[in-house]
């Protein structure tokens, strides 16, 4: 074990070479694929954003139009995902809900099982995950709220298509306000890939046995869960209203946070890479403004939120820590405008994540990368010899 290097959490362990995202965590910079994050958001869509990442390239017209027409092809899901779905009691966080069907994919089509698959099926697989994951998700919420489901309409948009799922009910025409779908385009574009955080690793290691991309993924989903990842857009949004309840004191819980003998941490602050600021939280900060105004929507923990900032920014604690807002803190106050409920706000992200997973997914198979399987330094016991029970 003398040649082994100890790196909990792999601080400072690269695991992979990745041409896929770069970040500079001092600087502040994001880019997918020499694209920077800031651009993107503004000019770009999901859909096209998730070609670039999957296949490296910004799709010519034809590409994209064939690549859209082909996702809208698969958004319907078989029949019986309906009776997964109501095996699941209606309190289900619709994260591990996700994490199940998606993985159920890999029953619904066995062939994925074969890790020796031509680049045509795993082109089908990443389309499939593409085109479900919004049916899942939408029909996720729906179990929760007891209402039937809505099935894909495949004459609209990406965003569009998932908020009508989300929200049309029977007897009742529904159409998705533009300005919610154009905000969530963007908020999805934000969270498209982030190189080798916890999930996509997870994704990349699974994938490393040659499981299946559905199990790959599926596993992703269930590591971005924690609220130490992607589960901090809820605890945020939980931690503002708890501070509201608490009659708005923002100050009483940064001295929580700063508290070590508590265990409360500020959620929605700090970051492993970024030391400087959060690119995505500059922008969603923006963003949130923004949406709030166009759609008319006051919300007093955007204000909580705020003056929370601002107080962190100026505390000493977080200022030798290097700890500022990132991409969580503000997400979610725009994804409660959208009328998207709080226990959904980590199925957004996964949704937003999913491409990223995808590119990563492909690149450590294309690249035939060795199964993951970190070392130790083992402290336990020497031997010793077995004792009978009744001896002990
Ligand atoms: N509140 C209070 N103290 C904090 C916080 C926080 N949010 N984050 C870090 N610290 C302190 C931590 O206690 C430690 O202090 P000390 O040096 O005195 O022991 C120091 O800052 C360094 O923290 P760390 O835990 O060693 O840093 P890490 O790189 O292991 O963890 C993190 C990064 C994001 C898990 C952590 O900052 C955190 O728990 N933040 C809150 C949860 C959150 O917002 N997560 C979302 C991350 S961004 C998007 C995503 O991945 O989904």
């Amino acid at each position: 074990s003398g040649l082994i290097t100890l790196d909990p959490g792999y601080k400072n362990t690269g695991a992979t070479k990745s041409a896929i995202t770069f970040l500079d965590g001092e600087e502040g910079i994001l880019r997918y694929r020499g694209y920077r994050i800031d651009e993107l958001s503004k000019k770009s869509t999901f859909l096209e954003v998730a070609y670039l990442l999957i296949y490296g390239e910004l799709p010519t017209q034809s590409q994209y139009d064939a690549f859209t027409k082909e996702i809208t092809l698969h958004t319907l899901v078989h029949e019986d995902i309906k009776k997964i779905l109501a095996g699941f009691p209606s309190n289900a966080h619709p994260m591990g809900v996700l994490s199940s069907l998606i993985c159920s994919l890999s029953a619904f089509y066995p062939d994925s099982l074969n890790p020796n698959q031509s680049e045509e099926e795993v082109n089908l697989s990443i389309v499939r995950l593409l085109a479900k994951m919004p049916t899942f998700a939408a029909w996720a919420f729906k179990n929760k709220m007891g209402h039937p489901v809505n099935y894909p309409d495949n004459s609209l948009d990406y965003c569009s298509n998932f908020l009508k799922m989300m929200f049309a009910l029977p007897a009742e025409t529904y159409e998705a306000d533009p300005i919610v779908a154009t905000a969530l385009d963007k908020l999805l574009i934000l969270h498209a890939d982030h190189e080798q955080n916890c999930s996509t690793s997870t994704v990349r290691m699974v994938g490393s046995s040659q499981a299946s991309i559905y199990a790959s993924i599926s596993a992703g989903i269930n590591a971005l869960w924690g609220p130490l990842h992607g589960g901090a857009n809820q605890s945020v949004i939980e931690m503002l209203e708890a501070i509201k309840a608490d009659g708005g004191d923002a100050k009483k819980y940064l001295d929580k946070a700063k508290d070590k003998n508590d265990p409360f941490r500020l959620m929605g602050f700090g970051h492993r890479v970024y030391k400087n600021f959060d690119p995505r939280a500059k922008i969603i900060k923006q963003a949130a403004d923004e949406v709030l105004s166009r759609l008319g929507v006051t919300d007093p923990v955007l204000e909580i939120a705020k003056e929370l900032e601002y107080a962190a920014l100026n505390d000493q604690y977080f200022i030798d820590r290097k700890l500022y807002p990132n991409v969580d803190f503000y997400s979610g106050i725009i994804y409660r405008a959208l009328g998207i409920p709080t226990d959904m706000f980590t199925v957004m992200f996964a949704l937003g994540r999913l491409p990223g997973w995808i590119a990563q997914w492909k690149e450590m198979r294309e690249n035939k990368e060795p199964i993951g399987r970190p070392r130790q330094v083992y402290v336990g016991a020497t031997e010793r010899d077995y004792v009978f029970i009744n001896k002990r």
